[in-house]
């Protein structure tokens, strides 16, 4: 995930009750013999756990069971990720990224990243890869292509029934995947739907939330985001800029590049048409709804509408003359905005 040579340290968190299943976890992956992982720790206590991390997976979370949906989980698991955002905030390494998996993962992110004042809302990310790869599957199935020869399906919106799987941009071979398809309605009546309700249709099979391939999606967003792909497209759930006529600080699944540096950047100027802006309405209106749901639980200088804390952190850091916080929280910021803190400092 992190590189052929990366030593990796694992810190768990459990709740009390988890704890003793998480023994044999901790026993089977001692007997993997991995030889890159170089420890593994337990804990209930998250600013333990989340000590100087690096990368926070946030898994621990109630799952979706049979004939429930995702809204009925919000209130049960919004209050975990407020207390979570707060422990990372005050424990993880200043520049670690958070990928907030556990459901509903877009507003748990949303309410993580209202309580980490400290932290820059680009650190977190709700993870709708799931929904990409499914979606490529989908239609490498469809064309009859191995997987790999597939590229650009962008996720749009919630990881929940009303994402907007999009294959406008996507290429197979290079070539329009619309074009090879040739079967608008097959997109609009099989596709869409099928990737929208493929989280559902797992648990009915399994009675349970996905596992494996759900595990395998957090590894690959985690690797493109440290290691950088090529010109590969990977939908990430980032805090919403506006950009695509989005409400800002939404968590909203929209396409990003991701060069190797740790930080991902958003696909700009795509073109979008009735269709699509329809779909991608209607799955922010969910999140505005899940959004109000969570109220409660954002802080109220971020109102839940745009949670740029962290610049709110260093205006209060600037003002009390605490420079070593400036540089800190400064340091958590791209090199552009840092320059303007320096020169900032070097005029005052
Ligand atoms: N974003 C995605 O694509 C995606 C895919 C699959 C699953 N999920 C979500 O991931 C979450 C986990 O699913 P699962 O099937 O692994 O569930 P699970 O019940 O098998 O595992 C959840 C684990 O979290 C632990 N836990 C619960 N509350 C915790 C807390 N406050 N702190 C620490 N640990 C806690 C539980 O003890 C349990 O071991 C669910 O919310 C599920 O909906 C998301």
């Amino acid at each position: 995930m992190l590189g052929k040579d990366q030593l990796v340290e694992l810190q768990l968190i459990e709740t009390e009750a988890g704890m003793k299943p998480l023994q044999g976890v901790m026993m089977e992956l001692e007997d993997g013999a991995y030889p890159l992982l170089s420890k593994v720790t337990a804990t209930t206590d998250l600013n333990e756990g989340f000590g100087d991390c690096n990368y926070a997976m946030l898994i621990g979370a109630k799952p979706r069971g049979p004939g429930m949906e995702r809204k009925d989980l919000l209130s049960a698991n919004a209050q975990i990720f407020a207390d979570q955002g707060k422990a990372l905030n005050d424990s993880a390494a200043v520049n670690a990224k958070v990928l907030v998996i556990g459901n509903p993962a877009n507003t748990n992110a949303l309410v993580a990243s209202a309580n980490a004042p400290d932290m820059w809302p680009e650190q977190f990310i709700a993870m709708t890869r799931l929904d990409q790869s499914r979606a490529q599957a989908l239609l490498a199935e469809k064309v009859g292509v191995p997987v790999k020869d597939v590229d650009r399906v962008v996720i749009w919106g919630n990881h929940s029934a009303t994402q907007y799987p999009d294959l406008s941009y996507a290429r197979v071979n290079g070539k329009w995947a619309k074009d090879v398809i040739n079967d608008e309605k097959w997109i609009r009546e099989d596709f869409i739907p099928r990737v929208q309700k493929r989280g559902a249709e797992i648990i009915g099979a399994r009675g349970a939330s996905s596992a494996a391939s759900a595990a395998s999606a957090g590894i690959d967003t985690i690797r493109d985001l440290h290691l950088g792909t090529t010109d590969q497209w990977q939908s990430n759930g980032i805090v919403s800029d506006g950009t695509y006529g989005i409400r800002q600080g939404l968590w909203y699944s929209v396409p990003t590049v991701c060069n190797g540096d740790s930080h991902y950047r958003r696909v700009l100027n795509l073109p979008i048409d009735e269709f699509s802006a329809e779909k991608m309405n209607l799955t922010e209106k969910e999140l505005l709804e899940e959004r109000d749901g969570v109220r409660h639980l954002l802080p109220k200088e971020t109102n839940g509408t745009v949670t740029w804390n962290v610049l709110a952190s260093l205006k209060d850091a600037w003002e009390a003359g605490d420079m070593s916080s400036v540089d800190k929280i400064a340091s958590t910021m791209p090199p552009g905005f840092q320059k303007s803190v320096e020169a900032a400092k070097a005029a005052s």
